[in-house]
């Protein structure tokens, strides 16, 4: 009997949540205030939103914080979101390690300024084997880029003859994509009002449920990430199946334990 790809230990809690942290510049806006003040108050609901993680056992949380695209944006709002990414790795680094949360990175890291690439690099070095959080932040990263490096990586197995071109399947592209290591979002977030993906992880969101908000990013609270956990929860991934399966294989599995935790 096929099986869903990832059960959620907790019940109705999803093991792996994406977030498309949008809204910070129309928070400032409507405010009167620069931009920046909007991306500064989206530093801190990032911790609202990293606590009720842990308090609620969601396994990995992936969090968008800067695409491909956004290196468009005006210079000095470019260069004011840096200087906050390299402010709250000096800040938040400890405590998350404290806290036993694993922090990695997705993205083109080549455009990173070097104090900004040696914090990254010391944050992973430093938590890598943390296990109560799988904390991925999204930096410079792009859904078609990611796509695009994998296809790359493969051709040039091909091309030194360690695969062969009939051997390129769904599972061969997965080991090449960013968070090959962890179960597809179960549960895919967007606040700010606006129904689309933007680029971001265009490959591992093919059967994530999907939950917009109008609540803008720096007003994200635990009661609007529990509502989009009830939702989630009444649910039925049926992953193309029937929903007659997918209730028999769920009876299956209700008397077996639960799915292991993600390793570090
Ligand atoms: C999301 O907020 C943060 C980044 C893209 C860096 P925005 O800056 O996109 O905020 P809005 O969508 O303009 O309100
Ligand atoms: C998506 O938001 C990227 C992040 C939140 C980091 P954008 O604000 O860049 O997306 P669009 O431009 O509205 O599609
Ligand atoms: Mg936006």
């Amino acid at each position: 009997m096929p099986s869903p790809q990832s059960a959620a230990p907790h019940p109705g809690v999803p093991r792996h949540l994406a977030v498309i942290m949008d809204g910070n510049g129309r928070w400032a806006e409507r405010r009167r205030r620069p931009r920046l003040i909007g991306h500064r108050a989206g530093a801190r609901a990032v911790n609202v939103c990293i606590d009720v993680c842990l308090a609620r056992g969601v396994e990995a949380l992936t969090l968008f914080a800067f695409s491909s695209e956004n290196w468009g944006r005006p210079e000095e709002e470019v260069g004011g979101l840096m200087k906050l990414f390299l402010a709250a790795l000096e800040r938040e680094v400890d405590e998350l390690h404290r806290r036993g949360v694993r922090l990695r990175f997705i993205g083109d890291r080549d455009r990173f300024q070097p104090d900004i690439l040696a914090r990254m690099r010391d944050a992973e070095a430093r938590t890598a084997g943390n296990t109560s959080l799988h904390l991925t932040i999204a930096a410079s990263y792009g859904g078609r880029q990611d796509i695009a490096h994998a296809t790359r990586a493969l051709a040039v197995e091909v091309a030194e003859g360690r695969l062969r071109p009939e051997q390129i399947d769904e599972a061969a592209v997965a080991r090449h994509m960013a968070l090959a290591d962890l179960p597809p979002p179960d549960l895919f977030i967007r606040t700010g009002g606006d129904h689309r993906i933007s680029n971001f992880l265009l490959w591992q969101l093919a059967y994530t449920e999907l939950w917009f908000t109008e609540t803008l990013w720096p007003d994200l609270d635990a009661t609007l990430l529990d509502a989009a956990f009830a939702d989630f929860a009444n649910r039925e991934r049926r992953f193309g199946l029937t929903g007659a399966q997918i209730r028999s294989a769920q009876a299956g599995t209700d008397a077996s334990p639960s799915a292991d935790r993600i390793d570090a």
